[in-house]
């Protein structure tokens, strides 16, 4: 979800605002994942490299986390929203912690999006956690075991990435998951994406050839998940 500072700093406000308008249009992002049936969407909050930002930015994001978290939580449950976070909690402040614990434990039963929110995670640190665990619990370290480590191993790997905000990298995100994940660049700023940037998102990805390594077959959008 890139962008938000740059919108800000067009408008001559502070990089916060562009941040509390993110809020927002996640809220839009997710109401559109639920229309077009998707059944998963992992989002990129907050990095392990943003603690390098300056502490007054890093402060706000974290105020943002607990207002957004208590309000909307909620909100999410009624739509059939369930949620799970994905990183290192441990540096969270100790209210956001307990903001994530409180809606992760709440049960969406049937749910009809998953959401994940990625805080302080990085995949580079997803990876080495996983292989940490594959060689304690499993005692070995191959392609399957450390895959059943990873964050979010119990759910299938995602079919397209959308980053926002012109930048083309993927930025330390779920880097082992993301292998054969369809790639897709907007230069849409984070606060003004819409539903209708999501349509335009998979309807590019409706249109591509994943061959996984193989032969040709169609792509196809159903039963679709996001990051
Ligand atoms: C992304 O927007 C939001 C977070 C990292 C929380 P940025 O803050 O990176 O916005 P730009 O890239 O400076 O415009
Ligand atoms: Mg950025």
């Amino acid at each position: 979800m890139d962008g938000n500072g740059r919108w800000a700093t067009r408008r001559l406000l502070p990089r916060s605002a562009g941040h509390k308008l993110g809020a927002d249009a996640l809220q839009r992002l997710v109401r559109g994942c639920v229309q077009q049936g998707v059944a998963y969407l992992t989002v990129f909050a907050f990095s392990s490299e943003n603690w390098n930002r300056p502490a007054e930015e890093v402060s706000a994001l974290m105020e943002l986390f607990v207002q957004t978290l208590g309000k909307e939580t909620p909100g999410l449950m009624a739509q059939g929203v369930s949620l799970r976070f994905l990183g290192d909690p441990a540096p969270l402040p100790a209210q956001v912690q307990q903001l994530m614990r409180q809606a992760e434990s709440t049960p969406v039963s049937e749910p009809r999006l998953r959401l994940n929110v990625a805080l302080n995670y990085g995949g580079r640190w997803d990876i080495v956690q996983a292989a940490r665990a594959a060689q304690a619990q499993d005692g070995e370290i191959s392609e399957q075991s450390l895959a059943r480590h990873l964050c979010l191993a119990d759910i299938p790997e995602p079919d397209l990435l959308i980053r926002t905000g012109g930048e083309h990298r993927i930025s330390n995100f779920l880097l082992w998951q993301l292998a054969y994940t369809e790639l897709y660049f907007s230069n849409v700023l984070w606060p003004d994406f819409t539903e209708a940037s999501l349509a335009d998102a998979i309807a590019d990805f409706a249109r591509r050839e994943r061959r996984f390594g193989r032969v040709p077959s169609k792509a196809s959008s159903k039963g679709l998940r996001a990051a």
